[in-house]
């Protein structure tokens, strides 16, 4: 594995090895074991979108790791300015070891793969955000305690969660349902690859999707960058939402998942979210773990 820009690019082997790792690295840090895995490595971290979880978690994992990060905010860049990709991604690969970077566009992170000389990780695109799933995966392992016979349910807006909760959950074995309104589905390509090789269903129905799922998954209804469809997405969106009614379509002992930040009274309910807030917390604790495991993974 030489980058981590979206989950196609992995085999169910290396997601696995990651999930491993990364539950070896719980493990450790619980037990107050924080072994140097990364001494002395740097990070850069370029943001062009806001952040809480991925940039706490990735600055205090390369910490704990050993080694340090910068947080570079694309404001204060030179790429901000319009230094193109080519020449920031070759520059950068002078002085750093390893680069994440969360921006808009996909071919923006695979440009900087292809240009640096460094591993380059997707701290999110409007694409994908491997990382998130990654986390997501090994919560659902951990909390299952394994992925088969499982049927993940998705309930909202086809965006970058979505695209990439396709993907893993399908290269785990799991069954997907997503449930959106028209006009919101996941990407073209990805639904196409998700019938061909597993077991997926997309549907207009809330109700339909959620019968039987063993994991509920929702994301906001306007992401980073959608701000200005704010109202015409909430009226898109309205029935969307995970609550009280429709969550008893799914199994007894369902696990509620979000990748936060949430909007409480859209895409799920206040009810819902604090009911199920251990599962949520743990699922936003292992974004720490898992990515620590990857940046292990990358710099061997
Ligand atoms: N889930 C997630 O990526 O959160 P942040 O936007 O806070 O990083
Ligand atoms: N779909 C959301 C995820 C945030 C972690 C967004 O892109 O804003």
């Amino acid at each position: 594995m030489k980058h981590l820009l979206k989950l196609q690019d992995l085999t169910r082997e290396e997601i696995i090895s990651i999930l491993n790792l990364a539950d070896q690295l719980k493990f450790e840090r619980k037990n107050g074991i924080l072994k140097d895995y990364c001494k002395g490595k740097k990070m850069g971290m370029i943001f062009e979108k806001s952040s809480t979880r991925t940039r706490v978690s990735f600055e205090s994992g390369m910490y704990e790791l050993g080694g340090h990060s910068l947080f570079l905010s694309s404001n204060d860049l030179q790429i901000g300015r319009g230094e193109p990709v080519q020449d920031t991604a070759r520059v950068l690969s002078r002085y750093l070891d390893i680069l994440m970077i969360r921006t808009f566009k996909q071919q923006e992170v695979e440009d900087f793969a292809k240009y640096g000389s460094i591993p380059v990780i997707n701290g999110l695109t409007d694409y994908a955000h491997p990382c998130q799933v990654l986390a997501d995966l090994m919560t659902i392992r951990e909390i299952e305690g394994s992925f088969k016979d499982l049927k993940m349910t998705f309930i909202g807006d086809g965006n970058n969660m979505a695209n990439s909760l396709i993907v893993g959950a399908i290269k785990l074995g799991m069954e997907f349902a997503i449930a959106c309104p028209e006009g919101y589905e996941p990407d073209a390509k990805i639904v196409a690859w998700a019938k061909e090789n597993g077991n997926f269903t997309m549907t207009r129905s809330v109700e339909e999707a959620m019968k039987g799922a063993d994991v509920l998954y929702t994301d906001v209804w306007a992401s980073m960058g959608m701000e200005k469809d704010k109202l015409q997405r909430q009226h898109d969106f309205a029935g969307y939402q995970i609550n009280s009614d429709n969550i008893r379509l799914a199994e007894k002992d369902v696990m509620v998942m979000h990748c936060l930040p949430a909007h409480r009274g859209e895409e799920i309910t206040d009810e819902v979210f604090e009911a199920h807030a251990d599962e949520i917390f743990e699922e936003a604790e292992n974004r720490l773990h898992a990515q620590k495991a990857v940046i292990i993974k990358l710099l061997k």
